[in-house]
């Protein structure tokens, strides 16, 4: 619960904590709170912070969480990234309890679900509510606007 570690310090696989709707609110407003910036509202690593960075001539990367080489983590590694921060990303643990930190990861997974869903696993009747009503793909810029130089 609190490490993220089983005690033979390999990553605990399945967190040991109830998914439910209030637990995934929770996740959901954390991590448009202190995760989206950098890896964006989608988890794919767009967030405003990377672009800005690029818009100054950097590159700072955060990882797209929606890869399958994130979907593979255990839910430890998560927690643990998210308390100790990882290579170029720093700590998260401070402003997020164990229990909140959980919370954070279940909502990851729901990101990385919905990133792997396909139209056919939307119900029939709900199907409208969720088309793309954006540009044809090929007509999208291939800068995103916050990426240009200012
Ligand atoms: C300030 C920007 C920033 C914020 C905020 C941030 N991250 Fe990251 N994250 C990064 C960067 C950059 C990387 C890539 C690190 C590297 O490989 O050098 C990364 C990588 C990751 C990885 C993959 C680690 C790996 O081993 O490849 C996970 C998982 C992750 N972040 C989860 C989160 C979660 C969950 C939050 C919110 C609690 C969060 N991040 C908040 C910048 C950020």
């Amino acid at each position: 619960m609190n490490t993220g570690l089983l005690e033979n310090g390999m990553y605990v696989g399945k967190m040991p904590v109830e998914v439910n709707d209030a637990l995934l609110k929770e996740g959901e407003w954390r991590f448009n709170t202190y995760c989206a910036p950098c890896h964006d509202r989608t988890g794919t690593g767009r967030g405003t912070v990377p672009l800005r960075w690029a818009a100054s001539g950097g590159v700072w990367q955060p990882a797209d969480l929606t890869e399958d080489r994130v979907v593979e983590f255990a839910d430890g590694d998560i927690f643990n990234v998210i308390t100790f921060g990882r290579r170029t990303m720093p700590s998260y643990g401070a402003p997020n309890r164990a229990n909140e930190r959980w919370a954070i990861i279940a909502y990851v997974r729901v990101l990385q679900r919905a990133a792997h869903g396909n139209i056919n696993e939307v119900p029939a009747e709900q199907r409208a509510t969720v088309e793309y009503k954006g540009p044809p793909p090929e007509a999208a810029p291939a800068t995103p606007a916050g990426a240009t130089k200012q």
